[in-house]
């Protein structure tokens, strides 16, 4: 089916940052609990041994998303990167509890626009589960953004554009944010109050949830972005692996400079 562009509410601007917050806590929570990291692993791996790269800079990070399993699987493998948390709206609140529960995790406070990632920012940088949120244009400025820079880009998405997921998405992300919430850290009243009596965060949820699907790449169109953005100092090479116990995907796309180039 062809990929639609419809909004997301936690990309406006004007969105409130409290109901974002809890919803990108909430994608951080269902990230942990799945383990969606898992395939990133390998992958990450590879691409961090082949780079050199010692720094992964986290574009679009929301509460945090898989980085503090990512950081603790990896190092069991004995790549131990620095990691560095951004986001245009951070969510200070959790970023701030990953730093000082993880060291090695680092956090910008300030806003970090993916498309335009200041130079000095220098790093192997990952988006995970929010490259749909970019229209072709922008999504081809971010991966130009990395090559004009220099640096490794990695792109991870569990969003899929299949019609049964589509449709049982809305339904299926209300029930689990109603579900999870008491269990999702730090505790807040207010989490509860947006979540049962004022429902925001599971219309939010299930609102993007939606919209994500509808928006997703598939690898092919991955490769046709990366085609046109690129450069043939760049290797590309893209992908889609099964998540464990689970009928999702994650679709993946790394870009790395070339040896010679490099
Ligand atoms: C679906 S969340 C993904 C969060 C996280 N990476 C994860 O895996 O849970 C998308 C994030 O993209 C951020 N975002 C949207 N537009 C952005 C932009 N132009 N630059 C950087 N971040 C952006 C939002 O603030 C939000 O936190």
């Amino acid at each position: 089916m062809p990929r639609i562009h419809l909004f997301e509410l936690e990309d406006q601007a004007w969105f409130p940052r409290i109901i974002r917050d809890f919803a990108t806590d909430y994608l951080h929570f269902m990230e942990r609990r799945f383990r969606l990291h898992e395939p990133v692993v390998p992958l990450l791996r590879d691409a961090l041994r082949e780079s050199g790269s010692i720094t992964v800079v986290d574009l679009c990070a929301g509460g945090g998303g898989p980085i503090a399993d990512l950081q603790r699987d990896l190092a069991a493998q004995g790549v131990r990167p620095r990691f560095i948390l951004t986001d245009r709206f951070p969510n200070l609140a959790a970023f701030e509890r990953i730093a000082a529960e993880h060291p090695g995790i680092d956090v910008l406070a300030t806003p970090v626009d993916a498309t335009d990632v200041p130079a000095t920012l220098r790093g192997f940088r990952t988006v995970f589960n929010a490259f749909h949120h970019f229209a072709p244009d922008q999504a081809r400025a971010i991966l130009r953004s990395a090559v004009t820079a220099g640096q490794p880009i990695g792109i991870f998405e569990v969003p899929e554009r299949r019609v049964w997921l589509i449709l049982a998405t809305p339904l299926l992300t209300t029930l689990l944010v109603l579900l999870v919430t008491p269990f999702i850290r730090p505790f807040r009243w207010s989490r509860l109050v947006f979540t049962y009596l004022v429902p925001l965060v599971p219309l939010t949820c299930a609102w993007d949830g939606f919209v994500s699907q509808l928006r997703a790449y598939t690898p092919a169109e991955l490769d046709a972005l990366a085609a046109e953005a690129g450069d043939p100092s760049y290797e590309w090479r893209s992908g889609k692996v099964r998540l464990a116990n689970s009928p999702a995907h994650l679709t993946w796309l790394i870009g790395l400079p070339r040896r010679s180039a490099a």
